[in-house]
């Protein structure tokens, strides 16, 4: 296959200065045939993940998630929410009303670097505290019947129930201690006990989860939950007698959605071979060595760093930001800096049509370099298009495995991440490899589910509490 996304045309350079950029970039591309490859791994090791025999050193953890029922839209009541997992940390408060109509207002909260690094005691005393907070200002009363509350923990866990699950691993930049092995409902309804709240935890969800209900609640196809945000990862319903892990009962309906995790898909080497000397700085760099391989290729927590990666690494050849050596001496400025450019400038750099390059520009200022050349930026949004090109055929080849495994007539697709909703491109590249990919007789849908890992968490909740009081009766 010879070079893809040709799209510019470089001014005041020597033929072989493109070449060598091209050799660089060559190294992100993947033809069809090493996608083919690839998703006959991933089905591979969703076989060890699903199989009790080899999920303990299985990647691909396939947790199932105890939630069977796909929400109706017949769904109706109040319930809190916390959302945990992303860059920020929410705590919502939503009304189901009848036909699928709900109400929600939400309080964003940071997380300090300080507890997402510090001891699991603190971080889960922080959401008690936030939690309060957010009930104080929404007047909701303290002393009255317990609130039923979904939490929603963006972390692999191993459920073992709708409100009993244990961390298996951080992802993401955290690394709170005393946690993992844990059951992390119990550790947050604890804070909350110890605050004197009148909240129950009823429910812990995946992101993914949320998604898929939020989605599923008002299109009944929706059959698959994807996050393309600070990480990556996916679910789907999958049938009770393909899951040789299930310890559950087998009533109707024979099905439970399965959590992947699919971004520790590539850690036993399996990627290796597709992997650059880029991907491999940015994961030695991380708090997590080893660990979340396929996530580090795709997802919004890093795709900046490999840009940037790749840009110093053709300054070093002496092929981009020529003539500013002196220009940019200053090592302090974000350029030079890990972390320094955000994969949300990947999306404003790929927004630049045309020649003017004016978004590119400014991102490059706001870098450090100090006047961009028209090549300098046409080289630029080069390696961004080639990186997030590469991210977004990997994850539309995982999740066409996805979707011919389900081998329904209509198969919809319920995602959310600020990754898929800010990026100008990644949802058309997506949807470009999955036709390929996508068994023909297969229609598939990718929708936007706007706000599912809050919606969908409530929603599980609802359900949850109304069981749970049923049972009582
Ligand atoms: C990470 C987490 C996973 C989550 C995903 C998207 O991969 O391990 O649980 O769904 O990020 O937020």
């Amino acid at each position: 296959a010879g070079p893809q996304n040709k799209t510019y045309a470089l001014q005041n350079r020597h033929p072989e200065s493109n070449e060598q950029i091209e050799k660089v970039l060559e190294s992100l591309r993947l033809d069809d045939e090493k996608l083919r490859q690839i998703m006959q791994y991933l089905e591979k090791e969703m076989e060890d993940g699903l199989s009790p025999a080899t999920h303990k050193n299985a990647d691909v953890k396939m947790f199932p998630t105890y939630v069977r029922t796909i929400a109706d839209g017949s769904e109706t009541g109040q319930v809190l929410a916390l959302d945990l997992g992303g860059t920020n940390f929410r705590v919502l408060l939503v009304t189901l009303l009848p036909q699928s109509r709900v109400e929600l207002t939400s309080k964003i909260f940071v997380i300090p670097q300080s507890i997402m690094l510090g001891e699991g005691a603190n971080l889960f005393r922080h959401l008690a505290e936030c939690l309060l907070e957010f009930m104080r200002k929404e007047n909701l009363s303290l002393t009255g019947p317990r609130y039923p509350l979904g939490f929603t923990f963006s972390f692999p866990c191993k459920q073992e129930g709708l409100a009993s699950a244990r961390l298996s691993t951080w992802t993401k930049g955290f690394t709170c201690s005393g946690v993992v092995n844990e059951d992390v409902v119990k550790l947050l309804q604890n804070a909350i006990d110890e605050k004197k709240i009148n909240v129950q935890c009823v429910a812990l969800v995946n992101d993914t989860v949320g998604t898929l209900m939020a989605c599923a609640y008002k299109d009944p196809n929706t059959a698959i939950g994807l996050i393309l945000g600070t990480g990556t990862n996916a679910c789907y319903v999958e049938k009770l007698d393909k899951v040789g892990t299930w310890d559950g009962d087998y009533n109707e309906p024979k099905q439970v959605i399965i959590n992947m995790e699919w971004g520790a898909f590539g850690n036993n080497g399996r990627l290796n071979y597709i992997r650059t000397k880029y991907d491999e700085e940015v994961d030695l760099s991380s708090v997590n060595p080893g660990k979340q391989v396929f996530e580090k290729m795709i997802s919004g927590m890093y795709m900046g760093e490999i840009v940037r990666l790749i840009i110093l690494d053709l300054m070093q050849q002496d092929l981009l930001f020529i003539g500013q050596r002196d220009g940019y001496g200053d090592y302090s400025t974000p350029l030079f800096t890990r972390g320094g450019f955000y994969t949300k400038f990947v999306s404003t750099v790929e927004t630049d049509e045309g020649i003017a390059f004016a978004n590119t520009r400014r991102v490059l200022e706001d870098m450090g370099i100090r006047n961009p050349t028209f090549d300098d930026c046409a080289i630029v949004q080069h390696i961004c298009k080639n990186v997030s090109k590469r991210a977004a055929r990997l994850a539309g080849a995982a999740l066409a495995v996805l979707i011919n495994r389900i081998n329904k007539p209509n198969v919809t697709v319920g995602v959310d991440g600020s990754l898929y909703r800010y990026h100008p491109r990644f949802k058309r590249n997506m949807e470009k490899c999955m036709k390929t990919m996508v068994s023909k007789n297969i229609k598939f849908k990718l929708t936007l589910s706007d706000d599912g890992s809050g919606k969908g968490a409530a929603l599980i909740a609802i359900v949850a509490d109304r069981y749970q009081r049923s049972q009582l009766r």
